[in-house]
């Protein structure tokens, strides 16, 4: 895995200390509020798992399974359901944990859908957010970093369901996705 890495951009020390400024930023916000924490499977598994134990509030979890990507580094465009939530979002305040912003597109269907059964509050939590490449009108109320516009993964995030379990962040070398 390593050796596919060409440039490290985030340390594992690094996420944890964005990661940190979130929850305590997060806890401030919901205080008094019914936090309903919605990770979107699966690239921010890892994000969610260190948030949510950073957040000093009473909260709940739930998971979301979409597809758009294939094995292609673009959005596809087309949002497919494979596991929806368990819980009745009505009332709820909801805070969508994704790992990473791109095109916008997962984010912005993923919203109005869920905004259809009545909420009380719909946020966004982003680790990473690409603003160059947004293509739909959307942005993060809470986001841990500005990321270049370059392929990445590890901590989550992968590349055709590889490298999630790297401790780290780093740039992809192109001739792995250019093969
Ligand atoms: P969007 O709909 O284009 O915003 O796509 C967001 C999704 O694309 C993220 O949840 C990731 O799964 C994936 N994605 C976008 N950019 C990257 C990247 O640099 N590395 C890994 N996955 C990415
Ligand atoms: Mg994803």
């Amino acid at each position: 895995m390593e050796q596919d890495i060409q440039e490290v951009l985030y340390s594992r020390e690094y996420l944890e200390g964005i990661v940190e400024k979130l929850g305590r930023r997060i806890s401030e916000d919901y205080r008094g509020k019914d936090l309903l924490m919605v990770s979107i499977l699966k690239g921010s598994v890892v994000f969610m798992a260190d948030l949510m134990r950073a957040i000093t509030i009473p909260c709940s979890i739930d998971f979301m399974s979409v597809s758009s990507y294939g094995s292609g580094t673009k959005t596809s465009g087309v949002v497919k359901i494979i596991k929806d939530l368990d819980i009745n979002l009505e009332g709820r305040d909801l805070l969508l944990v994704e790992d990473i912003l791109d095109s916008g597109m997962t984010l912005h269907y993923i919203r109005d859908m869920l905004s259809q059964r009545h909420p009380n509050s719909i946020r966004i939590c982003t680790l990473f957010d690409k603003p160059e490449r947004r293509s739909v009108d959307i942005t993060a109320d809470y986001f841990g970093a500005v990321v270049p516009d370059a392929f990445i993964v590890g901590y989550g995030l992968d590349y055709d369901e590889k490298y999630r379990n790297l401790p780290y962040v780093g740039i992809l070398k192109p001739e792995v996705y250019e093969k």
